[in-house]
């Protein structure tokens, strides 16, 4: 098995190993990135050697497995285990995605299993998402009306109404495009990132929200919206296939719109 070289002066050197059991036939080793604060130790890369025919066709599989079977202080997040809450998005193979949707079979070699870039860590997997948590509140990601409603129902939309908001509803706040752009790395605590302004773009968009206006100014401001350099790390590592590089271009249009 190729050993996964560190660089000889990386804070993570290698860590334990736990070999497959005996008689295993279909091995794979999951490198996994391991840290806790709290100890004072370095982090570190324990390797997990798996039994592939013992085991689901997925990454979060695998973890769970580790978790049940071999090492129950692995830690990392998860709830649904279908794509849908966004917890246990991490980075598996160099790219941000969901341990839960990324099969196992698509990765050559060894797994590597980071927690997402660029954040404080908690411990293991799980990183600390209190400022784009704090962003995402400040954006307001509610609908805020000025008007009552209709008294006979619901503030209805029409079908083009609603499908301004394709693209934009299906996100399911997993963080994996907060965390690959660079532009965050580099000014987070002011930039607020792909997820929070698609989010923006959101509310911005739906035809039911009476705010518009408000929630541009509040966007317009060389830091909030402006540090989106039409990188598309955003767009490409999305494992919803959503667009949040389009989304922000769509908010940057509607400043200039209303500017002329
Ligand atoms: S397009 Fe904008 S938000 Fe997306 S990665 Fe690039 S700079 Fe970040
Ligand atoms: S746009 Fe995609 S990557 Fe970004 S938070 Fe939403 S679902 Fe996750
Ligand atoms: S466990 Fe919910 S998205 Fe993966």
């Amino acid at each position: 098995m190729v050993e996964f070289a560190l660089p000889a002066n990386s804070r993570v050197q290698n860590g334990k190993t736990h070999k497959a059991p005996a008689g295993a036939k279909k091995v794979k080793a999951f490198k996994i990135y391991r840290y806790d604060p709290d100890s004072g130790a370095n982090p570190r890369l324990d390797t997990y050697e798996i039994d592939l025919d013992a085991c689901g066709p997925m990454v979060l599989d695998a973890l769970l497995k580790i978790k049940n079977e071999i090492d129950s202080t692995l830690t990392f997040r998860r709830s649904c285990r279908e794509g849908i809450c966004g917890s246990c998005a991490m980075n598996i193979d160099g790219a941000n995605t969901l341990a839960c949707l990324k099969p196992i079979e698509d990765i050559k070699g060894d797994a590597k299993i980071y927690p997402l870039p660029h954040m404080p860590v908690i411990k293991d997997l799980i990183p600390d998402l209190t400022v784009p948590y704090a962003q995402l509140a400040s954006i307001k990601p509610w609908m805020q009306t000025q008007t009552p409603p209709p008294p006979d129902g619901e503030r209805l939309q029409s079908p083009e109404e609603r499908e301004k908001l394709d693209g934009m509803w299906e996100c399911i706040l997993c963080f994996c495009c907060q965390t690959s752009c660079p532009s965050y790395w580099w000014n987070g605590d002011r930039y607020l990132g792909p997820a929070v302004l698609l989010q923006a773009a959101r509310w911005i968009h739906d035809s039911r929200d009476e705010m518009t206006g408000e929630r541009l100014d509040a966007l317009e401001d060389p830091f909030k919206l402006y540090r989106c350099h039409t990188i598309m790390n955003c767009t490409k590592t999305c494992p919803k296939g959503l667009n949040p590089a389009k989304a922000i271009g769509s908010i940057k249009t509607k400043l200039l719109q209303r500017g002329v």
